[in-house]
């Protein structure tokens, strides 16, 4: 009897935690903590550690310019002051996303507009995304959800035509491939979260600011420290911004941690590349379709349910599988579009703003349905996995998916 009915579930034994921060990161903090107690100089930010973590960072990149900043969503609203984009225009966003990933658009003048995803995915297409643009179009997020890339050559090819920047959003990909390149080098700028539940981390929050581009990463070290004047001559800070800084605590965790991460992309590797094969034998449950040259790094996997082939839906398919004792969740319907704040227009309380304008020429009333990102999450589930599972974690996953479908399928 399944589980949800009240039988016997397939896994009891608590999964493995991640173990993310371990006695190297308890050292360097010790050893800060330690440092500034002893000197009676207090622990700052832009110093030797936060130095080191960008030059790393960038080195792990294959070259180019890291800034450490406080959260993800910092890092997109960096990301995006640094290409100072004129105001009232819009910016193309991704259809399923964080809202951390979309807010920096609307509290930057601009209007979001939303692509749907390329079908079968949560991702945004080319195609989806040429569809939404206008002469006021400034620039394109794309983020790779679950560590999928976006299929970017023709995102890139797109974006040179109209010669849009684009905004790799890689909060949830640290470490993944697109055709052998790392994502986060394909577009202009790049922002990563670094908060403690991704793949590598600078502390409970944290993000991370990449380009290739060195004129572009001074504009967005700037953006996020109130516009000091770095690497330019000027009496006074130049433009106006935020304190979004990283710090020398925060740098010296992403240090370790940095170190861990190509390791940690592998085993989640493993893991999917097992469950992968694992669900060869199902009828009704296979992986989520990716584009071609895909390496993800699987911040979670998605498995698409055949509903033409059970007697229950995807919900409640996923909701027995996860009664069984299997970290699922049933859907990742995060459509930035479908938000209370975007469809109230509350972003600048008083107003409609930035849809309101009086310098927006678009259509201040448009609708993002997307279509495809709806029906990929209305027959995808996702499963939590992480680098420490193991063979039984993968077993009983693959136990409780059969059970599940054995007591559903027609
Ligand atoms: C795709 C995406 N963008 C942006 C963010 C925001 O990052 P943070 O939570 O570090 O602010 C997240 C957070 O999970 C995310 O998944």
């Amino acid at each position: 009897m399944l589980a949800i009915d009240g039988g016997p579930k397939t896994r009891t034994a608590p999964f493995p935690k991640r173990g993310l921060f371990g006695a190297e990161e308890l050292a360097v903090v010790n050893g800060l903590f330690a440092a500034a107690v002893d000197s009676g100089d207090a622990i700052g930010y832009n110093g030797p550690e936060e130095q080191a973590y960008e030059r790393e960072f960038a080195d792990f990149m294959g070259g180019g310019y890291a800034d450490l900043v406080n959260s993800g969503t910092a890092a997109v609203y960096v990301a995006l002051g640094a290409l100072q984009l004129e105001p009232a225009g819009e910016v193309i966003v991704p259809p399923i996303t964080d809202p951390g990933g979309v807010m920096p658009v609307a509290l930057l003048n601009q209007v979001p507009v939303v692509a749907d995803a390329a079908p079968g995915t949560f991702n945004a297409g080319a195609a989806q995304i040429e569809a939404l643009l206008t002469p006021w179009t400034r620039a394109i997020v794309v983020a790779h959800i679950a560590g999928e890339p976006v299929d970017m050559d023709p995102v890139l090819e797109l974006a040179r035509a109209h010669r849009l920047p684009v905004v790799e959003d890689c909060a949830q990909s640290h470490g993944a491939r697109y055709k052998g390149r790392l994502l986060g080098t394909l577009g202009t700028i790049a922002a990563i979260s670094t908060m403690s539940g991704k793949h590598h981390a600078t502390g409970p929050q944290g993000g991370v600011v990449y380009t290739r581009d060195e004129a572009l990463y001074w504009e967005a070290k700037r953006f996020a420290d109130r516009g000091k004047p770095f690497n330019i001559s000027a009496a006074t800070n130049v433009r106006a911004g935020l304190n979004l800084n990283g710090n020398e605590l925060a740098a010296a965790i992403g240090r370790v941690q940095l170190r861990k991460l190509a390791g940690i992309v592998a085993r989640r590797q493993k893991v999917a590349r097992q469950l992968h094969d694992g669900t060869l034998r199902l009828q009704a449950v296979r992986p989520g379709r990716l584009v071609a040259g895909a390496e993800p790094s699987y911040w979670f996997l998605r498995f698409q349910v055949d509903t033409a082939r059970l007697t229950v839906d995807k919900d409640h398919f996923a909701q027995a599988v996860a009664a069984e004792g299997i970290p699922v969740g049933a859907s990742y319907r995060h459509i930035p579009s479908e938000a209370i704040w975007f469809r109230e227009r509350r972003v600048f309380p008083g107003s409609d703003y930035p849809w309101g304008l009086p310098a927006y020429p678009g259509d201040r009333e448009a609708t993002f349905p997307c279509p495809n990102a709806v029906a990929a999450t209305s027959v995808q589930f996702m499963l939590s996995i992480h680098e420490n599972w193991g063979d039984a974690e993968v077993a009983d996953t693959l136990a409780a998916l059969a059970k599940v479908e054995q007591a559903y399928l027609r």
